[in-house]
């Protein structure tokens, strides 16, 4: 099954409201469709002055509605300052801050519960790779995390793996490597949740993507987009991944 090829952009903790705006306003106009992950200052202004083909989401948020939990952010909330998406279980977020599969899950079925789309990101380690578990790892974060979703939620959820080795490296993973992995995902929620399922559903693909690389990557059968981190901060090298990325054929 053929898809447009999807680019996430995941500005993680990076620019004011004024760099996010101005990073904004430069973007060609005829941009396709793109979607960007601001910090949640920035989202209500950026949703403001947006081009319709560019979509916005949300980081993190917590998995309760509302309540006592300083320094969080609700579902509800980022959804009314502008976000169509979220990204959850970020290895940033499963690493730094302990998250585990089952908070990711709580998190998965609130952002749904708001109407929110969900990117979930997965990723073995290097350690994890080296001991040949990535399999079993990449299965407990999938199952886990997708846990007791139906065959409606499934529909507004995507899958990012990124190797964990590969965020913020410039190491990416081989075009190859990418593929036998996304491969495996496939199979994988084929076995949980059925064939159609399997193919309908976006597997990205992140970890060091630049503009030399998205084309290889993205003409993979089974890589069906990136998420891209450092290289999204620049609106020129971004719309360099952009363009790549629509030369790349299917
Ligand atoms: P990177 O980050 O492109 O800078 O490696 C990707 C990510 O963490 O989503």
């Amino acid at each position: 099954m053929s898809k447009e090829v999807r680019i996430v952009a995941n500005w993680k903790m990076n620019k004011t409201i004024e760099e996010a705006t101005d990073f904004i306003s430069k973007l060609p106009e005829d941009i396709k469709v793109v979607s960007i992950a601001v910090p949640s200052t920035a989202l209500y202004t950026c949703a403001q002055m947006k081009p319709p083909m560019l979509s916005l989401g949300a980081q993190n948020i917590h998995s309760e509605t509302h309540g006592p939990f300083t320094g969080e952010i609700s579902a509800d909330m980022v959804k009314d300052a502008g976000a169509e998406f979220v990204i959850l279980g970020h290895s940033e977020r499963r690493h730094t801050f302990n998250e585990t599969n089952e908070f990711v899950n709580k998190k998965v079925k609130q952002a749904l519960l708001t109407d929110l789309q969900v990117i979930l990101c997965i990723g073995e380690t290097h350690t994890e790779r080296d001991a040949e578990q990535t399999t079993e790892v990449l299965k407990k974060q999938l199952f886990e995390g997708l846990f007791e979703l139906n065959m409606e939620q499934l529909k507004q959820v995507s899958i990012a793996y990124e190797p964990v080795w590969a965020i913020g490296t410039g190491q990416a993973a081989t075009a190859q490597m990418a593929q036998e992995t996304h491969f495996i995902l496939r199979n994988l929620i084929k076995e949980k949740w059925g064939e159609l399922a399997s193919e309908k559903m976006f597997i990205l693909h992140g970890g060091s993507i630049k503009p030399e690389n998205i084309a290889e990557l993205t003409s993979q059968p089974d890589v069906d987009g990136v998420l891209v981190g450092g290289a999204a901060l620049d609106p020129s090298t971004f719309s360099q991944i952009i363009q790549n990325a629509g030369n790349a054929k299917k």
